[in-house]
């Protein structure tokens, strides 16, 4: 038999195979809120329009509910038959309510309820990254605020470099989710326009209100070409992208946390919360979570790319290929939220080894920068001579087995005769970090006035 919904013309009803690479029921029933919330938007409109009597509308928004009610209790029997979960909602609204259902189609067509449903979807999905990466970055604060004068090595090449504070390596993350989230802002006031009502692609003869259902779903406004509000699908690859690039940063503090949490490292301990054992190796505590998080990245940056790819030679207006998109963003936003909340709770239960960062902070000759600009501010010395004395003397430290504030005093005077006892008071790390006073930068009084920034800005 030939299908319920657009089987008119049809004396045969599809073959197995088609109905297998039609249907998108298994994942598309995730929109059911979404779906039921834009019909009975539509129902609403058409009844203030008098395109349906009020009875009929108020019967279909009623008999909605109950499908929804169906749904999410459980009891609903999604058919592959019915492809999607337009046609099953509508198939069952039928059951329930009888003729009337059959209007509810009216001045509408799958492409303009699909596009309306996955934009409602992709948008409280904005709304949970905004939250997710909120979270994170308040964890990130409590651990910058504690740790605001604690001194580790700042690297650049993975090679100590110079010291810095762990409170500000953590607002360097703040910095970027930051970014991230006002990205999704963006993105979120971009894309919040209303395609109901673009019906198949040219718009429709009904007298259809699209700024009341636009008003109702919380759009601000209708999409003022049809063609494009079915057509479109940028605010899922602007997800996709928003994603990616977050996923991105969490992916890169992964990798520290990974590496920092090596016993050659030792500058943190996660939590047995947030950790996995070896099931031959009984010693081991590994940092599963931030493994997985750095390689979230991949499927959700596949998804922006597999997107790109279905979009690129799409002509004008609907075309099937179009229902690829949604398991990619779902899968996507499924690993990014979860991501998220991993990082959040390993960022949360963490605790750095002080000890181990501040003796890491203090080797590998961190402090020469600030050996070199002493010379320059005591000593007058031009900044390029100051670089090569301060060379030579890493070079003397290197070749005792020393760091650099165990040399003694005869020791630099014989490099430059102008060195001082003074200055021992900048090879210090504690000093160095202290000294970084311009904004932005590592002092703790810069890293706890970016904290209060924060919190005002999240408050
Ligand atoms: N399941 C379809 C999708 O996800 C719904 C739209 C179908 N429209 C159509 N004209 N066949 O894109």
């Amino acid at each position: 038999t030939s299908n319920q919904m657009w089987g008119g013309r049809f004396a045969a009803g599809p073959d197995a195979i088609m109905e297998a690479i039609n249907a998108s029921i298994s994942y598309d029933q995730r929109m059911a809120p979404q779906d039921i919330a834009g019909s009975r938007a539509h129902a609403a409109m058409l009844a203030a329009t008098g395109i349906v009597t009020d009875k009929d509308a108020e019967t279909m928004r009623e008999g909605l509910l109950t499908v929804l009610s169906e749904i999410e209790g459980g009891t609903f029997e999604f058919s592959t038959a019915l492809e999607d979960i337009h046609m099953n909602v509508e198939a069952r609204l039928k059951e329930i309510i009888g003729e009337p259902a059959g209007r509810l189609h009216t001045g509408r067509s799958r492409n303009d309820q699909v596009a309306t449903d996955f934009k409602l979807w992709v948008r409280d999905q904005m709304d949970a990254a905004i939250e997710g990466i909120d979270a994170l970055i308040r964890a990130l604060l409590a651990q910058a605020e504690a740790g605001a004068d604690w001194v580790m090595p700042g690297f650049t090449h993975l090679q100590t470099a110079q010291p810095v504070t762990w409170g500000h390596h953590m607002m360097a993350y703040v910095e970027m989710l930051g970014r991230d989230m006002s990205r999704f802002k963006d993105a979120r006031a971009r894309m919040n326009e209303s395609p109901l009502g673009a019906a198949a692609l040219a718009g429709t003869s009904f007298p259809i209100d699209r700024e009341m259902t636009a008003k109702a779903l919380g759009f601000d406004r209708p999409a003022a070409n049809s063609l494009d509000a079915v057509s479109d699908r940028d605010f899922a690859l602007e997800f996709l992208s928003c994603a990616s690039i977050c996923a991105m940063h969490l992916s890169r503090f992964a990798e520290e946390l990974v590496i920092w949490s090596s016993a050659q490292f030792r500058f943190v301990t996660l939590s047995d919360r947030f950790s996995t054992g070896s099931s031959i190796m009984p010693q081991k505590k590994n940092p599963d979570a931030a493994e997985l998080i750095r390689a979230k990245i991949g499927r959700i940056f596949g998804a922006h790319v597999a997107l790109m790819m279905v979009m690129k030679g799409l002509p004008l207006a609907y075309s099937k290929d179009m229902q690829e998109d949604k398991e990619q963003v779902f899968d996507a936003a499924d690993n990014l939220m979860l991501a998220l909340a991993a990082m959040t709770g390993m960022v949360a239960d963490m605790s750095a080894n002080r000890p181990s960062l501040e003796a890491a902070a203090g080797s590998g000759f961190s402090t020469a920068t600030d050996l070199a600009d002493w010379l320059v501010r005591e000593l007058n010395l031009p900044f390029r001579d100051a670089h090569h004395v301060t060379g030579a003397l890493v070079a003397m430290a290197e070749g005792a087995g020393v760091d650099l504030p165990d040399l003694t005093l005869a020791q630099m005077q014989s490099v430059h005769g102008g060195i001082t006892e003074a200055v021992f008071g900048v090879l210090g790390v504690h000093n160095s970090v202290a000294s970084r006073m311009s904004y932005g930068g590592t002092a703790p009084a810069q890293v706890r006035a970016q904290v209060a920034r924060w919190k005002e800005i999240l408050a």
